[in-house]
């Protein structure tokens, strides 16, 4: 580790929006915790100013970089190397600096499956799970998903033909894609994941009611200080549990720490600190 004298490492979140984003307070209570020198800054950028703000923070010395939205996929490109799991998302979420390089990874999908399994202590293998939404965020989660083997995984969108192209890109015999309008024949969901973006202006999609029952299990991944619009719907349907993704956003924190700094912080006093 560097010594006391020479400047703390500095890392940043860069996407647009980012101005609402919790990233920074995360990633200081893990470096408080863990004894680490860093700075984590909060960069703004439109798409077009994206490549532009990327290798700046790299020219002024920055050690690494998480990226949210609309960026994840021109990261992906802009990467020399990926991971495993950033090739399968076709998207990147972090970035190591190197010599030389930009390394990208994705802690989305690792996040996700950790909160579920690990917090929410929520069985996925076995189970009948829909996921609504077919962007970006849909993409992160579908590889980890299937590895925990559910019987079914549905990918729900308004427009198909983007459900389609995430099923062709899995080629899952367990994968299927349908338009929300098919789902009301559906016995309800074991486990129900909302990644569309509609709660982000406050909306809820016309998900039909029969999709919730009562041993169903309702995650959202976006996050808020209270109920998400998605989390509301749940509990208005009488769903068995229905949480917001705070969980999930300190949990891809916690991985993209470790990545950048050897060492992975216990994520349970953040955890502790939304309601869920
Ligand atoms: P992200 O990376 O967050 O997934 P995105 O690629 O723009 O962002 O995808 C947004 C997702 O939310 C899509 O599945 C989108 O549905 P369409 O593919 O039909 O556009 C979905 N979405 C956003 N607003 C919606 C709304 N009001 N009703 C239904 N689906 C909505």
């Amino acid at each position: 580790m560097a010594n006391n004298k020479s400047p703390p490492d500095r890392y940043a979140l860069v996407g647009h929006p980012v101005e609402h984003s919790r990233s920074p307070l995360i990633h200081t209570v893990f470096a408080r915790q863990t004894g680490h020198r860093l700075t984590y800054e909060l960069i703004d950028a439109e798409p077009a100013a994206f490549e532009t703000a990327l290798r700046g923070f790299a020219a002024a010395g920055g050690k690494g970089l998480n990226v949210t939205l609309p960026h994840k996929e021109a990261a992906f490109a802009l990467c020399t190397e990926h991971s495993a799991t950033a090739t399968a998302a076709g998207a990147v979420n972090t970035i190591s600096i190197v010599e030389g390089g930009l390394l990208g990874d994705n802690t989305d999908g690792i996040g996700f499956i950790r909160d579920v399994t690990v917090n929410l202590r929520q069985d996925l293998a076995g189970a009948r799970v829909v996921v609504l939404g077919a962007g970006g965020a849909a993409r992160g989660i579908v590889g980890p998903l299937l590895n925990e083997e559910p019987a079914e995984l549905t990918i729900a969108n308004r427009t198909k033909e983007r459900a389609d192209e995430i099923v062709a890109r899995f080629k899952s015999t367990r994968l299927l894609a349908r338009p929300f309008a098919e789902l009301a024949d559906q016995a309800p969901f074991d486990v129900i994941i909302n990644a569309t973006s509609a709660g982000l202006k406050g909306e809820t999609p016309p998900f039909p009611a029969s999709l919730v029952g009562p041993r169903s299990f309702c995650y959202d991944l976006a996050y808020g200080a209270r109920d998400t619009p998605f989390v509301a719907w749940a509990r208005s349907h009488a769903a068995a549990r229905a949480v917001h993704g705070w969980g999930m956003l300190v949990e891809q924190a916690a991985e993209s720490f470790a990545i950048w700094r050897g060492v992975r912080p216990d994520t349970k006093p953040l955890l502790k600190q939304v309601p869920r």
